[in-house]
């Protein structure tokens, strides 16, 4: 299966410093070995930045809007990103569900949105560290994505990505440790199962998000039901974001040869 990695640049970077990060990044990757490769820039940079994407480095979008055209202010939809040049969104991360109040109601809605539109959609979940100190870190993951693709037809999910993100190591610098990651990425995948088949829960892409960075990536991604990353602060400096990209390939190449 192919990796994804994803950088999520967040709210950051004025346009010429975005310019020169997509540049960076775009130019220095060559091929797409075993990574599909996304960069997430602020909306109003997506649709001139996708002049800079390549055959191996697409735009995504940081979230889209739970309703279809019309007379929503300030919104976007999904059908706008993908007419914009986005191949990908991610949906319900975990600032847009805290700070901007997105239930599972909308993040469900989105994520409909998104694969009518023909994007592939990231659809992430997480706990809060009260959650995780409570031992209540697997109900509320595997629950948000019941909510999630609760009325998604079989079919479809092979355009949707999950994206494991623990609120407790989003910009903290403290990760969650491989064994973390890989236990929660088991529970989903086995969730999956319940939730679809056995087929389409192995196929599916579980990416890991949190304080992932060049020196942990490797481990992470070795992970066996890590996919890939999603990652924040460390997408914002290009030789860090290819160097993550590198341990995905490293990563991937192993798995293909058998650990
Ligand atoms: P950090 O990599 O900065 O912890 O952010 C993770 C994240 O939220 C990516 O969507």
């Amino acid at each position: 299966m192919r990796n994804i990695v994803t950088g999520n640049w967040k709210s950051n970077k004025l346009w010429d410093d975005a310019e020169k990060l997509m540049i960076d990044v775009a130019t220095g990757i060559h091929e797409s070995q075993h990574t599909d490769i996304f960069v997430a820039p602020p909306t109003p940079y997506l649709a001139a930045l996708k002049a800079q994407s390549t055959a191996f480095v697409g735009i995504a979008g940081q979230q889209c809007s739970a309703h279809t055209e019309g007379a929503f202010t300030g919104e976007h939809t999904a059908s706008m990103l993908k007419s914009a040049g986005a191949k990908a969104v991610l949906i319900g991360h975990s600032e847009r569900r805290g700070t901007f109040g997105e239930s599972d109601a909308v993040v469900e809605a989105k994520v409909h949105h998104a694969l009518d539109a023909g994007l592939l959609a990231i659809v992430c979940c997480g706990e809060n560290l009260e959650e995780r100190d409570a031992g209540q870190h697997f109900e509320k993951v595997l629950t948000q994505l019941s909510h999630a693709f609760q009325n998604i037809d079989a079919s479809r999910m092979s355009r949707v990505v999950v994206a494991y993100e623990p609120i407790w190591a989003i910009g903290t610098g403290r990760t969650a440790s491989a064994a973390q990651a890989q236990e929660m990425h088991a529970a989903i995948r086995h969730h999956l199962v319940g939730l679809f088949d056995a087929s389409i829960a192995e196929s599916m892409r579980i990416l890991y998000g949190g304080s992932c960075k060049p020196s942990n990536a490797l481990e992470i991604f070795m992970q066996p039901d890590v996919n890939g990353g999603l990652i924040g602060g460390a997408s914002l400096n290009a030789s860090d974001f290819l160097a993550i990209v590198a341990a995905s390939n490293e990563a991937a190449t192993k798995e293909q040869q058998g650990g």
